[in-house]
C-alpha cells in the first residue's frame, strides 16, 4: 500500500518532468498527458476523463447519440481512459456501452460503473444487487470492468462484499465507494478507514474544498485512489464567473480557459487520481482534456486561485 510520503514524492517527480504543452501538440498527440497511478496497482491514469451525468445522461435520454459517439470516439482517441458512469443515470450506461462497443473501443477505456439497489427496510436485496451488476457487464459488454463502486453509500454491508467476490473472480478489477452528499461524509471517512477500498469518488472543486480536510489526506495515507466528482459544480462555476475575464496569470500554469482554470486546481491537488468533468459537446472535451497538460499551480497560486473565485458572488 502507498503511504502518503510515496505518493507525494510519485506526484512530484511526475509533474515536474512535464512541460507547458500548447494546444497544437496535443492535437498532435507529441506530448503525454499527466497521469496519476493507482496506489493499490500501480496503474498510472491520464488525470482527465469523463463523467456522463448531467448533460451527457440529458443528450442519452434524449436521443442525441452522435453527439456521445463523438465525444467517446475522442475521448478513446487522445488516450483519455476514465470513463464514469452508473445504472443510476438513466440511459447513460446503456446508450454509452452500446456507442463503445460499436466503436470498439471498450479495451481502452477505464470504464467505472456504480453499484447500488433501494433498500428494503434498510437493506439492499443482494439478489437484485447481483442482477443489477450482471446487467452493467451485459450494458457495458467488458469484462473485467475496471472499477464498480457502492454509489452514494448505499448498504455497504450487502453490496461490498458482492464487489469483494467478484473482483475476487475477476470480474472487477477495483472496487469502491462514492458520495457527493455532506450528510453522507462521517460514513464514507469511516468506510475509508475501515473497509478495503480501491477508489473512493467524491465531490472537489476549486469552490468546493471539505475534501481537503478529510477525504484527500486519509486516501493518501491509506492508499485509496480517488475520482473527483463534480470539478465545476455542474452549472454552479459557470455561473459564479460569467461576464470575468481569465486573469493573465493563468498563463503561469498553462490555463487558456475557465475550464481548464477549475480543472488544474483540482488535478494540483496529489491526492486526486482522475477527475471526470460531464460533458456532451466535443468542444468542451477537447478543452477539458488540455487541462490535462503540461504545469500545474503550486501552493501560491493555489491559494491566489482560491482567493479570486472565493471574491466572486456565489
Ligand atoms: N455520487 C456519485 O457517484 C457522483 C456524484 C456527482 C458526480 N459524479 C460523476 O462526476 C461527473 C461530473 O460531475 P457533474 O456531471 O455533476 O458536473 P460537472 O462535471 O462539474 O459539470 C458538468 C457541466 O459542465 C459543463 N461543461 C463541461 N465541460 C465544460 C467546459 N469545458 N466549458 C463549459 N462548460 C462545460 C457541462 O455541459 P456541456 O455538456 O454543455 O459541456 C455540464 O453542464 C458526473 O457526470 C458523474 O460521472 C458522481
Amino acid at each position: 500500500m502507498a503511504t502518503r510520503r510515496t505518493f507525494l514524492a510519485d506526484t512530484a517527480v511526475a509533474l515536474g518532468a512535464l512541460a507547458m504543452v500548447p494546444g497544437g501538440l496535443l492535437a498532435a498527440g507529441r506530448a503525454d498527458p499527466l497521469t496519476r497511478a493507482i496506489p493499490a496497482t500501480g496503474e498510472r491514469l491520464p488525470i482527465i476523463g469523463l463523467g456522463s451525468s448531467a448533460t451527457f445522461a440529458q443528450a442519452a435520454a434524449g436521443g442525441d447519440f452522435d453527439a456521445l459517439r463523438t465525444v467517446l470516439q475522442r475521448l478513446a482517441e487522445s488516450g483519455g481512459r476514465v470513463f464514469d458512469t452508473a445504472p443510476g443515470y438513466g440511459a447513460a450506461e446503456a446508450v454509452a456501452g452500446g456507442l463503445v462497443r460499436e466503436l470498439g473501443i471498450a479495451n481502452r477505456l477505464f470504464w467505472a460503473t456504480k453499484l447500488n439497489v433501494a433498500p428494503r427496510g434498510g437493506r439492499a436485496d443482494p439478489e437484485a444487487a447481483r442482477r443489477q451488476l450482471d446487467a452493467s457487464f451485459e450494458r457495458v459488454g467488458k469484462s473485467p470492468i475496471d472499477l464498480v463502486q457502492v454509489h452514494n453509500m448505499g448498504d455497504l454491508d450487502t453490496q461490498l462484499p458482492i464487489l469483494r467476490e467478484a473482483r475476487q473472480d475477476g470480474r472487477i478489477r477495483h472496487i469502491g465507494a462514492t458520495t457527493t452528499f455532506a450528510t453522507q461524509y462521517e460514513s464514507l471517512e469511516q468506510a475509508m478507514r475501515e473497509r478495503s477500498l480501491d477508489f473512493i469518488g467524491t465531490n472537489y472543486a476549486i469552490d468546493d474544498r471539505e475534501a481537503e480536510k478529510t477525504f484527500l489526506p486519509l486516501a493518501a495515507e491509506r492508499g485509496i485512489a480517488v475520482l473527483a466528482y463534480a470539478p465545476f459544480g455542474r452549472t454552479r462555476l459557470w455561473s459564479r464567473v460569467a461576464g470575468h475575464a481569465l486573469p493573465d496569470w493563468a498563463a503561469e500554469f498553462g490555463a487558456q480557459t475557465w475550464g481548464q482554470f477549475f480543472l488544474k486546481f483540482v488535478a494540483s491537488h496529489p491526492a486526486v487520481t482522475a477527475i471526470t468533468p460531464a460533458t456532451r459537446r466535443l468542444a468542451n472535451l477537447e478543452d477539458n482534456l488540455a487541462a490535462g497538460f503540461g504545469p500545474l499551480p503550486d501552493a501560491d497560486l493555489r491559494r491566489r486561485m482560491i482567493a479570486l473565485i472565493d471574491a466572486l458572488p456565489q
